[in-house]
């Protein structure tokens, strides 16, 4: 005689679900609007939450796993909160060819902040570039990076 076994219900981490509900409304009736509605998302609360997808699924008509392939694709989208002030580094052609690597590699070594790599700031000409907590800033140097972390304290 077999046993039926009924697995537990997946829990989701508790997350707010009027910020996501804001969002869409807001958003949702633009022009493809998961795009919009993931970045007000990821700009409200800091990161999409797994929760998240369904109701944003729900909302726009589409699939979770339609959802959950944006948010995976694209490395913007974070599904945790970050840990610190985010810095993002470029590792595009430009960047990469002025030392953006080192640059990226002595962030990851500092640890005051996520950092993130990143393919492009717009900031070619003005090679190498990072962003932190949304603010660029262009033709770093190593000491210029020591800097800038060492301020990063402030977003925290
Ligand atoms: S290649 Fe780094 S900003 Fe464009």
């Amino acid at each position: 005689m077999s046993e039926t076994v009924i697995a537990p219900p997946v829990r989701q981490a508790p997350y707010n679900r009027e910020a996501v509900a804001r969002v869409i409304a807001e958003r949702r009736h633009l022009d493809g609007p998961l795009m919009p509605v993931l970045h007000g998302v990821q700009d409200a609360l800091g990161h999409v939450p797994s929760g998240a997808v369904g109701q944003i699924a729900q909302a726009l008509n589409l699939s979770r796993a339609e959802v959950h392939g944006v948010i995976t694709y694209y490395h913007h989208f974070r599904q945790e909160p970050a840990r610190g002030p985010v810095l993002q580094v470029c590792r595009a052609e430009s960047c990469r060819s002025v030392g953006g690597e080192a640059l990226l590699a002595q962030a990851r070594a500092h640890g005051s902040c996520t950092v993130e790599a990143v393919y492009c700031l717009g900031l070619c000409a003005q090679s190498p570039a990072v962003m932190l907590q949304g603010q660029p800033h262009a033709c770093m140097t190593p000491a210029k990076l020591d800097e800038l972390m060492a301020e990063a304290g402030d977003f925290r």
